[in-house]
């Protein structure tokens, strides 16, 4: 690897929560998959503790997980390269969050985002501020941290939302330097969607489960081509003109697509005499083409998820080696013994 930022270490966590739409595809996984395709080192895990502060059905957490998991192999992963692991698969990063929480003041977590929502929407319900808060939301940004302290990362890719937290972690980082001495290395957030578009659903709007106007990126070729055609669209005649840059076919085609049929679609649409039922078969044979490979290896894995233990077990040997370093080297900091 000859640039510097390739020497960088990756890491990002995703909490299972379900199938992805082609948005999610587009503007986060694709991203931290090409960011980790271009380090010399990335790790990748299922944030099981974290989701497991709000999920109370244990087949569901365990679903969910292979879920996520099908769903990255399947999407491109790759687990010789990528450290691909279960967060419960490696106890030293909980070890790790009670080092973290020794250093830690209280007010940090009260100042945190998802807190405050929490105890905001209690108060507006006119309940107690801490009505169903458990500490596990809570303390949810020092586990983050021990997350990405532990493997010595450099570089998060994260969603808007998640940059609190990766500030959260450079802060714990930077009270446990120096109180102690130098353990941990500090992170950096990069915004994962932060050049791409946002991916318009079915009815224009943003691509968004909560709006029901997302097309799933695992579906048979049947409903795949069943959610194109109802992609609304405004009533121009096939021959007339039309901008391609207030179009959600075009927009979705034109992430989907190769280069030069992106630039023929544009081309079809300013000059007109392409029609909408044209265009929508375009972009259903590009959705093929982009997932209909990946939505049978999902399958495939979703089928024998044992398949899937053994590639997490693997990625979690090699998870708890660096962790351990780091673990190792932070224990001493403080005056306990080093790992043996
Ligand atoms: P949803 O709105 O469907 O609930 P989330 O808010 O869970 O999706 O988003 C998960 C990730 O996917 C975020 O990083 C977000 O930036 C990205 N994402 C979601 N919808 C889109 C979209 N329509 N276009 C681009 N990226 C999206
Ligand atoms: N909190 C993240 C989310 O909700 C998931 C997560 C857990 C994570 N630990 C992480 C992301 C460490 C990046 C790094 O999406």
């Amino acid at each position: 690897m000859s640039s510097k930022a390739a020497a960088k270490t990756i890491l990002t966590g995703v909490k299972p929560t379900g199938a992805p739409h082609i948005g999610n595809y587009i503007g986060a996984i694709r991203p931290a998959l090409e960011l980790a395709a271009a380090h010399e080192k990335s790790f990748l895990f299922i944030a099981d503790y974290h989701a497991l502060n709000a999920v109370r059905d244990p087949a569901a957490l365990k679903r969910d997980s292979y879920e996520v998991a099908a769903c990255w192999l399947a999407l491109g992963l790759d687990p010789a390269k990528t450290v691909f692991y279960r967060q419960s698969d490696v106890p030293e990063i909980f070890e790790l969050t009670q080092l973290l929480a020794a250093v830690t003041p209280k007010g940090l977590m009260d100042r945190a985002h998802s807190y405050k929502a929490a105890v905001d929407k209690n108060r507006e319900a006119g309940r107690d501020a801490d009505a169903d808060v458990n500490m596990g939301l809570y303390t949810y940004p020092i586990l983050m941290a021990a997350d990405i302290l532990a493997m010595d990362t450099d570089i998060v890719p994260v969603g808007k939302d998640q940059v609190q937290h990766i500030e959260f972690a450079r802060d714990m980082a930077g009270y446990f330097n120096n109180t102690f001495k130098e353990a941990f290395k500090l992170p950096e957030y990069r915004l994962a969607g932060e050049t791409g578009a946002i991916l318009p659903g079915l009815d224009g709007r943003k691509m968004s489960k909560s709006y029901g106007n997302h097309i799933p990126v695992f579906i048979d070729s049947r409903a795949r081509r069943k959610l194109v055609m109802k992609i609304v669209t405004d009533s121009k005649l096939p021959e007339e003109p039309k901008d391609p840059d207030n179009n959600t076919i075009f927009q979705i085609y034109a992430q989907v697509a190769d280069a030069s049929g992106v630039a023929a679609l544009r081309e079809a649409f300013i000059k007109g005499g392409m029609g909408y039922g044209d265009a929508k078969q375009k972009l259903f044979d590009a959705l093929e083409q982009a997932f209909e490979k990946p939505t049978a290896i999902y399958n495939d894995y979703m089928a024998d998820t044992k398949k899937i233990d053994a590639l997490l077990a693997q990625g979690a040997e090699r998870a708890r080696g660096e962790a351990r370093k780091t673990l190792s080297r932070a224990r001493a900091a403080t005056g306990l013994n080093p790992l043996r």
